[in-house]
């Protein structure tokens, strides 16, 4: 049998197993490399004698043609092959249950902020922050309590240098201070965050967390703090009838300044807000004084308003049944399970607050 013969039908043989993609490049390069076989087979045809010449290299062409072919169709074929079986093993089926995995959950405090920011973004309050990590100017001065006004000890303060100008903030009120020095009136702002005394027991803690509310603007008056706190508090409990009472208090930074009660009872040891004739601290408000505004460069003559400091945990443990303030802050994760949220439910005014 002629040597053409031969690598034709080993070849062929060869080529006609299920190969993959590598083992089909392989033949070729067996084949058609620079030693290949049908390659040397080229470099013999100046060596044979004439008669046969011809004959031997159209049968060679003829070998070499087939055989690119049918190499490039195997290849084909083996690539689709391999891109099927990828698929049917890489397949991933959308409609099955979710796996066991665990899912997090919102803590009740974030939860309380999203629904205190939801509430007040819908009648008009942009939310601002302020850093934990405040100067005494902002926290006390400009808030018109000065070096030695005994509100300064009230606030068992935490100092962070023996000069006493850094501190942590032990309110949500330099918020207002910032954002009246970074901006121009008319402001209408809520600030959520962290507050920091040095105070420690069931109802303390020394981290906490309050939202400051500030609206100034050329006729605000204290019907309007009066309205929108009143419907705050409706569409944070979620009910449709609030008892609210304004006690008159002080705080250095308003004047008049107020504390608000709201009414509840406990029925079936569970608070029910809005009835009965208990009464319950919420937070504190006034109207914003002259020095303050003053001190931001705001004319009192033009511009005046309202502010207020509502403590975040209190109405998240009234709303949710919690009634130990530290287990907040005790990062147990069965606690957690219990009292959180799923984070896919973001809370709205339109879907609910807290479903
Ligand atoms: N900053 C006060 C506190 O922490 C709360 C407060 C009272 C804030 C009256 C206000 C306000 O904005 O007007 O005790």
């Amino acid at each position: 049998m002629s040597d053409l013969k031969k690598i034709k039908e080993e070849f062929l043989s060869k080529l006609n197993k299920k190969l993959n993609v590598s083992e089909i490049n392989q033949i070729k390069t067996d084949l058609f490399g620079k030693n290949g076989l049908v390659s040397s087979q080229f470099k013999k045809i100046g060596t044979i004698a004439d008669s046969e010449r011809k004959k031997f290299a159209s049968d060679l062409n003829i070998i070499k043609d087939e055989f690119q072919n049918l190499i490039n169709s195997k290849i084909n074929e083996a690539e689709i092959n391999e891109i099927n079986e990828k698929l049917k093993k890489e397949k991933i089926d959308v409609t099955l249950p979710e796996r066991n995995f665990v899912r997090g959950k919102i803590h009740p405090v974030s939860q309380t902020i999203d629904e205190i920011s939801s509430i007040f973004s819908e009648i008009g309050f942009s939310v601002e922050e302020g850093p934990d990590v405040e100067n005494e100017y902002n926290n006390f001065t400009a808030l018109n309590t000065p070096e030695h006004h005994p509100a300064r000890d009230m606030h068992d303060t935490f100092y962070l240098d023996e000069k006493k100008e850094k501190l942590l903030r032990t309110h949500t009120s330099p918020v207002q201070i910032r954002t009246m020095l970074k901006d121009k009136p008319p402001f209408k702002i809520i600030a959520p965050g962290r507050t920091y005394r040095s105070d420690s027991d069931q109802t303390h803690s020394p981290m906490f967390h309050q939202v400051e509310g500030l609206h100034i603007d050329k006729d605000i008056n204290m019907g309007h703090l009066k309205g929108y706190l009143n419907y705050f508090i409706k569409e944070f409990f979620e009910v449709n009838k609030i008892k609210m009472r304004f006690r008159p208090s002080h705080f250095p930074f308003t004047e008049p300044s107020a504390e608000v009660d709201i009414g509840y009872q406990i029925k079936d040891g569970k608070i029910i807000i809005g009835e009965g004739d208990k009464w319950l601290e919420i937070l504190g408000c006034g109207m914003v004084h002259p020095n303050v505004l003053k001190n931001v460069k705001v004319n009192p003559e033009k511009f005046q308003g309202y502010a207020f400091g509502i403590g975040i945990d209190r109405l998240a443990m009234l709303k949710y049944g919690i009634n130990d303030l530290r287990s907040f802050f005790e990062c147990d994760y069965r606690w957690l399970n219990h009292f959180g949220f799923d984070p896919l439910d973001v809370p709205t005014n339109y879907r609910g607050l807290s479903r």
